[in-house]
């Protein structure tokens, strides 16, 4: 896999992300704000958990050009794609992990506590029992007072509050027709059916198909805003709120409590 192909891969990839997601750019520069604020350095450690290609690490790093980025994932073509396409990125490790499997972290090799982990449209995808563990072990290699940032949909109890519950999903449906009248140009599987029938990409593509890393992402109950406020006290997290939003397209901010 050349640089190039990977990077137009990535290009098209961002296109496909934002066709359901249309504020994705701010979401990042929001995260990457916080990020720089909260952790008050210029050469912070960020692990980026469900990374992807690698989207959000190489903003950050243009951003934050001193910072050491962890990239985990577990998809063997995305990460493929990252480090083909960003392998003279100064800063970036792209680390191939399954974040449901307990001890992930011990892997990462790090020579610090992390200051910040950083997540988007990803976490939704672990079921809630693996997503529990996940934050408690994030919770023991982030420094106190270290953050967590996960932008996502996140989806309000429709057995707490149905009303509006229904008014948070119709209205991001309706700006979403509004946004494209015409339907998206290219859907998640359409993007997946091309990318995996490239020939460079076989071999990664097998692979993804053997270990079945989405199986838990339709119908996961780690889409609602409240499990991950509950899993994310649960794991030591003390101050946890909404630091930006549009509809249910938010970006959640969880503080390490300070030992
Ligand atoms: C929709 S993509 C988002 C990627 C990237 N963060 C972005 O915003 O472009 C979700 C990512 O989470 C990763 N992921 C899902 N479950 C995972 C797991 N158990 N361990 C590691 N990564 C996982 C997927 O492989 C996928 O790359």
């Amino acid at each position: 896999m050349d640089r190039d192909t990977a990077r137009g891969w990535i290009e098209r990839w961002d296109r496909q992300q934002e066709e359901s997601l249309p504020d994705r750019e701010d979401r990042f520069t929001a995260l990457i704000d916080a990020v720089q604020e909260g952790t008050g350095r210029a050469d912070p450690v960020v692990l980026d958990i469900g990374c992807g290609p690698g989207s959000l690490a190489v903003r950050l790093l243009g951003r934050l050009p001193r910072a050491t980025v962890i990239a985990i994932d577990a998809d063997p073509v995305s990460l493929t794609l990252g480090q083909a396409a960003y392998s003279d990125l100064p800063g970036l490790r792209f680390v191939d992990l399954d974040l449901r499997i307990p001890g992930w972290s011990a892997a990462l090799g790090l020579a610090r506590p992390a200051d910040a982990a950083v997540s988007t449209t990803a976490l939704h995808w672990l079921p809630e029992p693996d997503l529990r563990a996940m934050y408690a072990e994030l919770a023991a290699i982030l420094k106190p007072g270290g953050l967590l940032l996960n932008g996502d949909h996140f989806s309000l109890d429709a057995k707490e509050a149905p009303t509006l519950a229904r008014l948070d999903l119709a209205l991001r449906q309706r700006e979403d027709l509004r946004r494209f009248p015409d339907g998206h140009a290219e859907s998640w599987h359409a993007w997946w059916e091309a990318a995996t029938a490239d020939p460079v990409l076989a071999g990664p593509a097998a692979e993804r198909s053997r270990r079945h890393v989405d199986s838990g992402h339709h119908g996961s109950e780690s889409n609602q805003l409240a499990t991950h406020v509950e899993a994310l006290r649960a794991a030591g997290f003390a101050e946890i709120g909404t630091l930006w939003q549009r509809g249910d397209n938010r970006l959640l901010c969880a503080v390490l409590r300070p030992s």
